[in-house]
């Protein structure tokens, strides 16, 4: 043999360059640390020649009548013991169907896993992989969750070729992978948790499941700000990501799925962390009021979580501000956003903020994403600086747009029905709403003037 082919090579992400060596950047388009080393899986030769004689060296597809096609939605699902977590999924883990379950470390995601094994191993076979963690230490945690099943199984490794291995078996109805940041695989020379590994080890094991009708569970850690690289890849692999997010210490944790390719990501449900794991919150609402006491500065929020109608509380404390430049923070709550709304409340009502640092706090760890909010935290904020309360009987939502205007809310109908059934006498709302129930607001300043004092 004259030379040996490399086995990896180092691609550019932007213009697809390749290298033989790690560069830091890339000279055929100048991108700074864009090399990503890939797997060469063929090596080359019979390809070219196929390319210079115009010939392909592959067959004929197998193709069948769309009208034959049995429906993946069809096949069996796994049932969880979480009957909110059940709809995330669409009804279910669908077998053959591989998903992600991402969050920061500590959210409770190996707790999770193991509690849904505990329940779909009574039916079925389940191995839990761990590289984190001895057989010891998940036996510890098995213990306290009730996972005691003859039918669940465990194995500690690193490996994703023996993982892999192990799921074309097809001994397996469900295995869990905790967590994909410890996986290599041997023909890659890169540290696990690189982007490489990440996804030909994803892609190895996605190949696995979709062979034996398994269904997989794959782990990925991300950091504060959800930045890490190696489960963003993994992200277009996988059938189903879910998200798992909250506060780490007490409050309420969330999962939804931002990605479904059986179900729609428009549910999420909603745990708090326990003696013995995870429960599923069933009246959020009322755990979230329970602690209130009203105070200035703090106004009830009828929002959505997904496709659940949620009251929360919206927290605003305004202090003087030490330095030239006044700091705002929040939490639950897109910190442009709130900008924005302090710049239309300067703007548009008589409230002088440029001196006041101002704290927002979505109280329970919830976080928002609702452009209905906007009222709510205005109303709070002007009640923090003006030192004067809303009514305890009134919940709000609403736009607020630049000028000042009240804008309608999608689903006011469900939010007027959850204040209703937590007690709530009336909601400020947008005037296009023609409910009684509503007291209908246009003007930021007006609503301000009329109902904070
Ligand atoms: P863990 O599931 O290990 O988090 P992750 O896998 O996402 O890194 O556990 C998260 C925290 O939950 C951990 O600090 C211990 C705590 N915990 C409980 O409070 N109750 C329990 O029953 C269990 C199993 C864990
Ligand atoms: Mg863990």
């Amino acid at each position: 043999m004259l030379y040996m082919k490399a086995k990896s090579q180092f691609v550019c992400q932007q213009c697809g360059a390749s290298y033989v060596k790690w560069v830091g950047q890339c000279s055929n388009c100048g991108a700074w640390n864009s090399l990503v080393e890939q797997v060469v899986e063929n090596t080359g030769v019979g390809a070219k020649s196929a390319l210079a004689k115009g010939a392909v060296s592959g067959k004929k597809l197998d193709y069948v009548k769309i009208a034959t096609i049995v429906p993946s939605d069809a096949k069996a699902r796994l049932l969880t013991e979480f009957k909110d977590l059940n709809t995330v999924l669409g009804g279910g883990i669908l077998m053959g169907s591989v998903s992600l379950l991402a969050g920061q470390p500590g959210m409770g995601k190996s707790t999770i896993l193991m509690q849904i094994c505990a329940t779909v191993a009574k039916t079925h076979n389940v191995l839990y992989v761990s590289g984190e963690e001895s057989a010891g230490q998940v036996k510890l945690r098995a213990v306290r969750l009730g996972a005691d099943s003859d039918r669940l199984s465990f194995a500690a490794s690193t490996s994703a070729n023996d993982i892999a291995k192990t799921i074309e078996t097809g001994e397996f109805d469900l295995v869990i992978v905790d967590s994909i940041q410890t996986l290599a695989m041997d023909e890659i020379s890169s540290a696990p948790g690189t982007v490489s590994q990440v996804t030909n080890c994803g892609n190895l094991i996605i190949r696995a499941a979709k062979s034996t009708d398994t269904a997989v569970v794959i782990v990925g850690h991300v950091t504060k700000d959800g930045t890490l690289a190696g489960p963003k890849v993994l992200e277009h692999l996988v059938d189903v990501v879910l998200n798992f997010e909250g506060d780490r210490y007490g409050g309420f944790k969330t999962v939804r799925a931002v990605k479904n390719r059986f179900g729609s990501t428009n549910e999420v449900a909603i745990f708090e962390m326990g003696e013995k794991g995870l429960k599923e919150v069933a009246n959020p609402s009322a755990a979230l009021l329970a602690e209130r006491t009203n105070t200035d500065g703090s106004i009830i929020l009828a929002t959505l979580e997904g496709n659940r109608p949620i009251l929360v509380e919206i927290q605003a404390l305004a202090t003087k501000s030490n330095y030239g430049y006044p700091k705002r923070t929040a939490s639950g709550f897109d910190l442009n956003r709130l900008n924005l709304l302090i710049a239309v409340l300067e703007r548009r009502t008589k409230l002088r903020l440029s001196e006041q640092d101002i704290f927002v706090n979505v109280v329970g760890g919830m976080k928002l994403n609702d452009s209905a909010a906007d009222l709510a935290v205005c109303m709070a904020i002007a009640s923090a600086v003006a030192g004067r309360k809303l009514s305890d009987e009134y919940v709000v939502f609403g736009e607020v747009g630049l000028g000042g205007e009240i804008r309608s809310a999608f689903r006011s109908d469900q939010r007027i029905a959850e204040a209703k059934k937590l007690g709530f006498s009336h909601a400020i709302g947008p005037a296009t709403i023609k409910d009684k129930f509503v007291i209908p607001v246009k003007d930021l300043r007006e609503t301000l003037i009329r109902y904070v004092k």
